[in-house]
């Protein structure tokens, strides 16, 4: 029992699925307890007196698995108690009558009971404790021996001594490993803006905890090395009190990465983040405590409704009474969930599992909030609603907030800076304002052909002429399935021209419709992710 849980536990690391591990701990308890504990008492007393020390010798080594002590103990106290039982039960007169040394074998069960002349044959009694190989004594100093052993190793594994150290050890192997084979990881090398380079001075120009009064976080030279490539290289970024600061980038771009760094579920290759009076990397817990994180994928507990759920959590931030009852009330109003609440998480859907998450981030009101496409896959009516909770938690719980999403709507709604990442580095950075006036200057056009014409790849090359002629320095940008979709920077081209050569050319090719606005931010967004 109690030397089993803190095995079961330490074999539980090995195994990143719950199922897995848990048939192996059952196929483990099953084999090694019952089959070899029957197996080694069945070869030891088939062999002969010379071999059985190297037979106990696998008897003791065995009792290093709980479950082989407890067969063995198990085995034993039957054996015992049978034993104890058997001349107990033959009457005096019996035994009188029956035990005559004559016609008796020494091996029979009768011959062992009679006390007269059984000698080193006898049945004596024996109590539970003994300590000798018909007792249970060896097995329940060996269960309680197993308890300490595992015990102290879970300990050990778990102290934070033991995981920097293990740390440490397993970077300096992957280091020696990666350099043998393809030698040492080079950080990209690409165009920087310069608006993430006067950032980077700014993080780098600061003092760690000690100078971070301005920022809710800090974040300094942040890098994960996944085998051969930088899944996020170098990020600094200073996230202001109170900001939402937007994490815009392409599938693959390193977004979760550096979440998962930040909430400790993965370990930086390099650099540290800062909160006031905490460090990613020295004061761990600390930092995870300030955090609240909505994960990309719901990580929820199945069997509890949103209201357990939400209490749990709302439990293990501190708050209890009816603090804690208004707080899951509110955000169960908040998010949209009241029709839901008292069901079991497993069967919500995807929409009100996201909503739920997003409920966890937030409650407790922790000074950062982590979240990672918080709305992704929710109607647009709760999206609004996650918006306003958003809003509302910067605003009244002065919370700072990074957010990451692929909706641009989202981004312009709620952030107030952004950065755009690629393949692991921040591509560019600012507020939206900033972007589009530095990014996109000029205007979108986009052309919609008919359908018929859309296939006619002549008429296409002669609308593309046509624009070049008409409009210098118009950039084409996109060609697919009957649109064209043009950026357009000259200063002295005024709207009304414009249009009227729009006008013209829809006359003259017979165009389904044709677009101009300004830059959106998706333009800007696709113009670094290509
Ligand atoms: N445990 C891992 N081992 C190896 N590579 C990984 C691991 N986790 C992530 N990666 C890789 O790191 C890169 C960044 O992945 P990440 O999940 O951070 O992307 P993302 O920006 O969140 O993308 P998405 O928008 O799809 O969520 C990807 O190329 C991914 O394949
Ligand atoms: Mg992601």
């Amino acid at each position: 029992g109690l030397s089993s849980i803190p095995l079961s536990y330490l074999i539980s690391f090995i195994f990143s699925k719950g199922n897995t591990g848990f048939s192996v701990i059952i196929a483990m308890s099953v084999i090694i307890g019952t089959a070899m504990s029957t197996i080694l008492a069945i070869v030891y007393y088939s062999v002969d007196i010379p071999s059985r020390p190297i037979v106990e010798g696998f008897m003791w080594f065995f009792r290093i698995f709980p479950s082989y002590s407890a067969a063995s103990g198990s085995i034993n106290l039957f054996t015992l108690a049978f034993r104890n039982a058997y001349c107990d039960g033959i009457s005096e007169e019996d035994l009188a009558y029956n035990c005559k040394e004559e016609y008796l074998e020494a091996y029979s069960a009768l011959y062992k009971c009679c006390k007269d002349f059984c000698g080193q044959y006898c049945l004596n009694q024996t109590t539970i404790m003994q300590w000798d190989k018909i007792g249970c004594g060896r097995d329940l100093f060996f269960l309680f021996i197993d308890f300490i052993l595992y015990t102290a190793i879970l300990l050990l594994l778990q102290s934070s001594l033991f995981q920097r150290i293990w740390r440490q050890v397993r970077n300096e192997f992957s280091r020696l490993a990666k350099r043998s084979i393809i030698g040492p990881t080079t950080p990209s090398v690409i165009s920087e803006d310069n608006d993430v380079i006067s950032e980077e001075h700014r993080v780098h120009n600061m003092q760690g905890i000690r100078d971070n009064g301005e920022e809710a976080l800090i974040i300094k030279d942040l890098s994960k090395i996944f085998k051969n490539f930088f899944a996020v290289e170098r990020l600094s970024v200073g996230i202001h009190q109170e900001e939402c600061f937007g994490l815009l980038g392409v599938n693959g771009a390193g977004k979760t990465t550096t979440f998962r760094m930040l909430t400790g579920d993965c370990h930086p290759s390099n650099g540290n983040a800062f909160t006031v009076l905490s460090s990613l990397m020295s004061n761990t817990k600390r930092f995870q405590s300030l955090i609240g994180y909505c994960p990309q994928f719901d990580a929820l507990i199945d069997r509890l409704t949103g209201r357990e759920t939400l209490t749990l959590f709302g439990r293990l931030r501190g708050l209890n009474g009816f603090a804690l009852q208004d707080k899951v009330s509110k955000l169960i109003r908040m998010t949209d969930l009241t029709d839901h609440a008292d069901k079991q998480s497993r069967f919500y859907s995807g929409g009100s599992k996201r909503k739920l998450s997003v409920g966890l981030a937030l409650i407790g009101s922790p000074p950062l909030i982590l979240l990672d496409e918080p709305t992704a896959g929710v109607d647009p009516v709760s999206r609004r609603k996650i918006w306003n909770i958003l809003a509302q938690a910067s605003n009244h719980s002065k919370a700072a907030g990074i957010l990451t999403t692929h909706s641009m709507e989202e981004s312009e709604a709620l952030c107030s800076r952004l950065a755009i990442m690629v393949n692991g580095r921040f591509r560019c950075l600012g507020s939206i304002q900033q972007l589009k006036s530095k990014f996109g200057q000029g205007y979108t056009l986009i052309i919609k052909l008919q359908k018929e014409a859309s296939d006619n790849t002549q008429s296409i090359d002669l609308i593309k002429s046509l624009i070049v002629n008409k409009l210098p320095g118009a950039e084409l940008k996109d060609d697919h399935q009957g649109m064209l979709q043009y950026h357009i920077i000259n200063p002295s081209l005024r709207l009304s021209q414009l249009f009227k050569i729009m006008e013209e050319m829809k006359a003259q090719f017979d165009l389904e419709d044709y677009l101009i606005s300004d830059t959106s931010l998706e333009q800007i967004f696709l113009t670094f992710a290509r």
